[in-house]
């Protein structure tokens, strides 16, 4: 009998995803418009990469209940006090659901309804979480290293960015001599 090697690996916690038909990209500073509260210029370089994406899947991304597994990897950065955070999303098919668990360092997971109602779960290294499909959801970095995200999700889930650029998660997570705040939008 023929034994494989697994076609991905993913050496958990620290290490990010690796593999043939893994693709990832990264995300610099001056590329992230319009979610930080005081703009994105700062005293950082804007060249500066605040998170990388990692993905993996097989066969086709159209055929329902095939699923992605990725990993997503937030820079212990600041901008202008606010915490680093992704642009956040809805499903495009609200019927597709996500699970996210956290693999290294310590962040919120900003979740939100259709109403705008606003909450988050703490993420830390071990931590799992249900994101029904309804639900936008965002990883904020609130800790001074890497925060790693591991995700798994239906490949037809899509992502609608534009309902967020149009009603933002009602809160803001800013960081104080240590302490995280919350600013409310
Ligand atoms: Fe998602």
């Amino acid at each position: 009998m023929k034994v494989l090697e697994p076609r991905a690996y993913h050496k958990m916690p620290k290490e990010v995803l690796r593999g043939e038909k893994v693709k990832s990209y990264k995300k610099c500073l001056k590329q992230i418009k319009g979610i930080y509260k005081y703009g994105n210029e700062s005293n950082l370089d804007p060249n500066t990469v605040v998170y990388e994406v990692y993905s993996y899947t097989e066969g086709e991304k159209e055929k329902e209940g095939n699923l992605f597994w990725g990993l997503t990897v937030m820079k212990p950065v600041y901008i202008n006090g606010e915490c680093n955070m992704t642009r956040g999303h809805f499903h495009e098919d609200t019927n597709c659901a996500e699970f996210y668990f956290g693999l290294q360092g310590e962040g919120l997971l900003l979740l939100m309804n259709k109403k705008g109602k606003t909450w988050a779960e703490k993420i830390y290294k071990g931590s799992i979480h249900h994101i029904d499909g309804e639900i936008a959801h965002r990883i904020v970095n609130t800790c001074d290293e890497e925060l790693m995200v591991g995700a798994c999700w239906p490949t037809t889930a899509g992502h609608n960015y534009k309902e967020i650029e149009d009603r933002d998660f009602n809160y803001r997570v800013f960081k104080n001599d240590s302490e995280v705040e919350f600013l409310k939008r």
